[in-house]
């Protein structure tokens, strides 16, 4: 059985599925039940120097995805302090406390909540474009405590940037992404607006977010040689396991425990397992970055090159031809019957059929 166990910054995890700051771990039962439900490690709701006031409602369920504007703790720090770190500590897992934002903040922060602290996690969703206040809150964080600090970025940013003026300023990892936005939804049976927010805005996430969190991953792995935490539509073992192929080394999961509970973190590490298993691989640290080593050894083509076509592999079931708006795809005699004359190798068809019958070298 595959190895899925991982070690970032020193920090061994028994797998690499770990709550994302949010809901499911909003205090001490919470990340309890995180931990019970086969979280490799636990990350605690973002804290700041006094409670957030937060609008209602915060959270709804949107096609493909999911909005929120919470911002951070409603709870004070002294009561994570006294009552919810304290019994996050009892599961014995690495605990990566999230705090945000200012380097005054942090700064106040960081020493009151070390004694609990496996590492910190550093918000950096509310201060702004400019990478000089992430950088003087790493520092900040840095000169504060003697354990790892993890920055965590917000994918409405250059992350190129941001991932290198991280590092710069001493991060020990990056964890990517936070929720995207704003963004808006609308209640068409009511005429409202979905988030009660002052500007009716919400934050993206679930599983629309995903090719945007994977990008942001793929760009932070290119630009940095540290550890990353990828986050952002992971809700099964394969969406790790793409994370992981654009140099992830763990990653966090948070719509999906809100919608389906915290059980989802073990369910995603078995998946993982399965899928390293099934492909003959002994190690998440094999795949990491094989993504990356394709896009870079790949060819950069615009000839019009029609894929191959495994006629047993084929089981006539006419999704090529439905979406070959080209016309160079048929099923005749249930079998798909190309016509390469016609084909402008779009993709599209390989990337729809059911049998991988299809494939594109
Ligand atoms: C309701 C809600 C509250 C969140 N609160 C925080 C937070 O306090 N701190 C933080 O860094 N990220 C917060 N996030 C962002 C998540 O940790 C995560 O980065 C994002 O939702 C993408 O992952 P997902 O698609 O698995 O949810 C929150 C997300 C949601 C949905």
């Amino acid at each position: 059985m595959a190895d899925i166990s991982v070690n970032i910054c020193g920090l061994q995890f028994s797998n690499p599925v770990l709550p994302a700051a949010g809901p499911p771990v909003w205090n001490g039962e919470a990340m309890k039940a995180c931990a019970e439900g086969g979280a490799g490690g636990i990350v605690s709701k973002t804290v700041s120097v006094r409670p957030a006031v937060v609008p209602t409602p915060n959270m709804a369920q949107i096609p493909g995805g999911f909005l929120n504007t919470e911002l951070w703790s409603e709870l004070p720090v002294e009561q994570f302090i006294e009552r919810e770190y304290p019994i996050a500590k009892e599961t014995g897992l690495p605990l990566i406390i999230s705090i945000g934002y200012t380097a005054e903040e942090i700064a106040e922060l960081a020493p009151k909540v070390r004694p609990f602290a496996d590492a910190l996690e550093l918000s950096t969703h509310y201060i702004g474009d400019d990478p000089t206040p992430m950088m003087e809150a790493i520092r900040a964080a840095k000169e504060a405590v003697d354990v790892p600090v993890f920055v965590k970025l917000s994918p409405f940013r250059d992350m190129k940037t941001a991932a290198r003026a991280a590092k710069e300023a001493g991060a020990d990892a990056i964890v990517a992404v936070n929720s995207f936005g704003p963004c808006l939804g609308v209640d068409i049976e009511t005429g409202r607006l979905l988030m009660g927010s002052k500007e009716g805005y919400g934050w993206l996430s679930g599983p629309a977010l995903k090719p945007l969190a994977l990008r942001c991953v793929f760009d932070v792995a290119r630009s940095v040689d540290l550890p990353i935490i990828g986050v952002g539509g992971i809700s099964k073992g394969t969406d790790a396991i793409e994370f992981f192929m654009v140099g992830a080394s763990a990653v966090g999961v948070c719509t999906a425990a809100i919608l389906k509970g915290p059980s989802i973190f073990g369910k995603i590490a078995r998946g993982i397992e399965k899928w390293l298993d099934d492909h003959g691989y002994s190690s998440i640290e094999e795949i990491r970055g094989l993504a990356i080593r394709n896009w870079e050894q790949r060819e950069y083509r615009t000839t019009h090159v029609p894929p191959e076509l495994d006629v047993d592999a084929c089981i006539g079931c006419g999704l090529c031809e439905a979406s070959c708006v080209y016309d160079a795809i048929h099923v005749i005699d249930e079998k798909a019957v190309l016509t390469p004359e016609k084909c402008y190798g779009c993709g599209l068809c390989v990337t729809r059929c059911p049998t991988r019958a299809l494939s594109i070298t």
